[in-house]
């Protein structure tokens, strides 16, 4: 394709389930900047693919994340965040938005809640052995683990915790219509604001409780400490979810490096080789430039769209050597999986967390755990913003279960 032929359509097919669309590959070498038409409405953005001008764009303060600003790739009937969801703004707000959860996701907090994420997968795992096989891990683990881990994270009483995962499952349920599904975000935000109310009252060690009663010192409205709670909701449950089923599928086809993961001294390192290979967040970061800007040797003029390729990014081969090979052994430093600049994923360090205690825990337990049907039968979803498998069917020798 050269630059005066018509853009090819965007997202872009993908050959084998496990890599992004090998078209990328070209596109890096040959055409790292290039327009494309988005499927979703017809309109033409750029794309970018190599690691380099990914972050060159992530960290450009010309290019906003805000939904309303003119050019950004969003479908026209989507609804404008509301107070709070400060992913879809640019500073000042998201500035001061984001600085009133800096501390609760700094690595000590993470690790306080080490114990209880252990406790939690723990239940989850004896839950599972303790009924038929196969198992649908993605039932039985991915979706559960990152709602409870929220909860212990939010402060929700235990009481409430089966309401909030049937709303959460709508949510992650891509057969739930849009009605259904903004019928459940109504009725959390309407539970959020209850629990607000009680946190207020009566505050409690948890983050909901300190952003309740900070708001003041942090310049937040009630609102707004609402929508970061709906925001920390969406954003830590179907990532985490999605990055367990396809990452476990991984690991279960590279048995061999297993150990890796069970190592203590590389199981931190193994996890980024995960979500570098293997990249939910697959069609990419949406921005719109707000100024004339030079990327890759082409102007992206104010009020273009612009989309940054996570995915393409961590496979670049001038940046990791063999990048189409997952080796758990390698230090993928830098990768892209969790974004890059004033964005980057707030939540990493949990989300770590979650994912090195999950599956040092699954494959110690259950060591001849395997998929229950062939790979080619394994169903990937692929809709339009994050990847992974519809369900992951697992089965295991109960003699060799350990507690
Ligand atoms: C494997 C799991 C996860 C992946 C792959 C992931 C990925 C990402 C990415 C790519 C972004 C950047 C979005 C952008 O620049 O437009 C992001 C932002 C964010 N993530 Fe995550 N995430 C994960 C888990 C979590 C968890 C567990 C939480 C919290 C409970 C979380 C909270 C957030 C928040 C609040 C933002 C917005 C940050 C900001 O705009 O300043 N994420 N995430």
């Amino acid at each position: 394709m050269d630059s005066v032929s018509k853009p090819v359509s965007y997202p872009l097919s993908r050959g084998c389930p496990f890599d992004p669309a090998p078209e990328f590959t070209r596109l890096r070498a040959e055409r790292p900047i290039t327009r494309v038409r988005l499927d979703f409405d017809g309109s033409e953005v750029w794309l970018v693919s190599r690691h380099e001008d990914v972050r060159a764009v992530l960290r450009d303060p010309r290019f906003s994340a805000d939904f309303s600003t003119p050019g950004f790739p969003a479908r026209m009937t989507v609804q404008p965040p509301g107070p709070g969801t400060f992913i879809r703004m640019d500073p000042p707000d998201h500035s001061r938005l984001r600085r009133a959860l800096l501390n609760e996701f700094k690595p000590r907090r993470v690790e306080e809640l080490r114990p209880h994420v252990e406790r939690i997968v723990h239940t989850l795992v004896d839950r599972m052995v303790a009924g038929p096989q196969p198992v649908d891990l993605l039932e039985a683990i991915a979706f559960p683990l990152p709602i409870l881990v929220i909860c212990e994270l939010l402060g929700v009483p235990y009481d409430d915790r089966p309401f909030f995962e049937r709303c959460t499952a709508v949510i992650g349920d891509q057969n739930a219509s849009p009605a259904r599904r903004q019928e459940v975000r109504t009725e959390l935000w309407a539970y959020m604001d209850r629990l607000i109310d009680a946190k207020d009252a009566d505050p409690a060690d948890d983050l909901l409780s300190r952003l309740t009663t900070g708001r003041d010192r942090h310049g937040i409205s009630r609102e707004e400490v609402a929508g970061i709670a709906t925001l920390l909701i969406i954003a830590g449950y179907e990532t985490i979810a999605n990055q367990i089923g396809i990452g476990t599928l991984a690991l279960l086809r590279h048995p061999d490096q297993i150990p890796t993961m069970l190592d203590p001294a590389t199981s931190v390192g193994a996890v980024d080789e995960i979500l570098r290979h293997q990249t939910i967040i697959a069609y990419g970061l949406r921005r719109a430039a707000v100024a004339d800007v030079e990327v890759a040797g082409e102007v992206i003029r104010a009020g273009e769209g612009v989309i940054a390729v996570l995915a393409s990014g961590n496979r670049d081969d001038r940046v990791y050597e063999d990048p189409d090979v997952l080796n758990l052994e390698r230090v993928a430093t830098d990768h892209l999986a969790f974004g890059f600049g004033i964005h980057q994923c707030l939540g990493q360090v949990l989300a770590r967390m979650e994912l090195q205690v999950l599956w040092q825990t699954l494959f110690r337990r259950l060591p001849t755990l395997r998929l229950a049907v062939d790979v080619d039968d394994v169903e990937f979803r692929d809709d339009m913003f994050v990847y992974g498998v519809k369900s992951l069917p697992v089965v295991w020798s109960p003699e060799n279960e350990e507690n």
